[in-house]
């Protein structure tokens, strides 16, 4: 009785951690991006500005972020060169919350506020 009311206490934690890890962040994105000025990655401005609209970004996050999809690698080589560390990102952070990450960054460039 005691082990499984133990059980169950240690899978609502698991439960309530997983409900708060699965919630999309900018957070992580900040140590490459920026909003006006390019780091790592492109400038979230530009981005915003290639693909006119977060439906737009949206749809190229679900269709498994292509690389040549991608508005700024398939158009920058510089960029391209570096698809595949995006890719990372993409397989870590954004798969799953398509619709979510690309409101973010629309979001964000609005703001001014990452
Ligand atoms: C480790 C560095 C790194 C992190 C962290 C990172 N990015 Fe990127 N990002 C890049 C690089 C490099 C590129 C350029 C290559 C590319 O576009 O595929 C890029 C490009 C992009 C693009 C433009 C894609 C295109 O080519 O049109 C978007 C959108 C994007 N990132 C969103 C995000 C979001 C959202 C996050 C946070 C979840 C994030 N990035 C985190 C490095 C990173």
């Amino acid at each position: 009785m005691r082990k499984s009311l133990k059980l169950v206490a240690a899978a609502a934690g698991l439960m309530a951690f997983s409900a708060t890890a699965s919630a999309f962040s900018t957070g992580p994105c900040k140590a490459c991006h920026a909003l006006d000025h390019d780091v790592v990655g492109p400038a979230w401005d530009r981005v915003a500005k290639a693909y006119g609209s977060e439906e737009a970004l949206a749809k190229v996050f679900k269709s498994g972020f292509k690389v040549e999809d991608r508005k700024i690698a398939s158009s920058e080589p510089k960029f391209k060169a570096q698809a595949s560390t995006m890719t990372g990102m993409y397989n870590n952070y954004i798969k799953g919350h398509e619709d979510d990450a690309a409101k973010a960054l629309f979001a964000a460039v609005k703001s001014g506020k990452m």
